[in-house]
C-alpha cells in the first residue's frame, strides 16, 4: 500500500527534508582531501542530535554508522571508517537520512575531492542532471515509470549504466515504504502518481557499461560496481503536489 500523507504529515516531512539538506550543506566544507569518512560521520551525528533529530541509518537493519559514505567504485551503503582518508581525485557520495518528529528526510550528493579528469566531472554532473530529469517527470496522474523512463532517456546518451538492484522508495514515518522507484523504465512501476505521495528519486549511475553490483561479504553492506568502474548518485525526497514534484530536501545555503 502506498501511503498518501496528510497536510500535517507533509509539513513534518518538509521540516525533516530541510534538516537533511542543511546537514549536507553543513558537511560540504569538510568534504575535502585528508578528511576521514568517520570524521564526516561524527560531524553528522552531532549536527543531527543538536537539531533534535535522529540519524536514521544508525542501527537500521544493523547498519553500524550514522551516514553512508560511498567512495569511487562504491555504489552505495559505504560504511564510514577512520582508515578511509579522502584523497585528491576521489568522488564520494554522502547519503544522510534524519528522523525529525517521527518523519524521515533522505538526501545525498556526490562530491568531487580536488581535481578530477574532465570525463569524471562530466559523469558526476550528468548523474545529478539524471536525477533532476527523473524529478521533472513527476506529475499527478502520470505513471511512476515516467521517472525511470526520463532517467534512462538522458543517461543512455553517455554509455553509462543505471543500477537496477537498488531503487528509490516511498518514505515517511518509515525509512523505506512502498513503492520502489526504479531508475530505468519498467512496467513494474505502472503506478499512478497521486497528490500527497512522497518518495525518493536517487539514481545510482555506473560510469562503465555494466549495471551489475556486488555486496561485500566482509561487512554485508558495501555495494561496489562489478566491473570496478566509478559510480555516482544524487538523491532528493519528493512530494507529489497538484501540479508536479516538490523537492523537500532543500535548504537555502547560508
Ligand atoms: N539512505 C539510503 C537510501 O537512500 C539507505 C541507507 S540504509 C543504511 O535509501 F542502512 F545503509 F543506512
Ligand atoms: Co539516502
Ligand atoms: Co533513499
Amino acid at each position: 500500500m502506498i501511503i498518501k500523507k496528510t497536510f500535517d504529515e507533509i509539513e513534518k516531512m518538509r521540516r525533516a527534508g530541510k534538516l537533511a539538506a542543511q546537514l549536507l550543506n553543513h558537511l560540504e566544507p569538510y568534504v575535502r582531501e585528508g578528511v576521514t569518512t568517520l570524521y564526516l560521520n561524527d560531524l553528522s551525528a552531532v549536527f543531527t542530535r543538536m537539531h533534535g533529530a535522529i540519524s536514521a541509518p544508525l542501527n537500521y537493519r544493523g547498519f553500524p554508522k550514522s551516514i553512508c559514505t560511498s567512495v569511487n567504485n562504491v555504489v552505495c551503503h559505504g560504511i564510514p571508517t577512520e582508515k578511509e582518508i579522502l584523497k585528491n581525485g576521489d568522488i564520494v557520495n554522502i547519503d544522510v537520512t534524519v528522523i525529525l518528529d517521527g518523519f524521515h528526510g533522505d538526501t545525498s550528493r556526490t562530491f568531487i575531492i580536488g581535481e578530477v579528469k574532465s570525463d569524471v566531472r562530466d559523469f558526476v554532473q550528468r548523474t545529478e542532471k539524471a536525477m533532476y530529469k527523473g524529478i521533472e517527470a513527476i506529475k499527478p496522474g502520470n505513471y511512476l515509470y515516467e521517472v525511470g523512463r526520463a532517467v534512462e532517456k538522458y543517461t543512455g546518451k553517455f554509455g553509462y549504466s543505471i543500477v537496477r538492484d537498488y531503487t528509490g522508495h516511498g518514505i515517511g514515518r518509515k525509512f523505506h515504504e512502498e513503492p520502489s522507484v526504479f531508475h530505468h523504465f519498467t512496467k513494474e512501476n505502472k503506478i499512478i502518481l497521486r497528490q500527497g505521495m512522497i518518495f525518493t528519486v536517487e539514481p545510482m549511475i555506473n560510469m562503465g557499461s555494466s549495471h551489475k553490483v556486488r555486496t561485500s561479504r566482509k561487512d554485508g553492506w558495501t555495494v561496489t560496481t562489478a566491473d570496478g568502474s566509478l559510480s555516482a548518485q544524487f538523491e532528493h525526497t519528493i512530494l507529489v503536489t497538484d501540479s508536479g514534484g516538490e523537492i523537500l530536501t532543500t535548504a537555502p545555503k547560508a
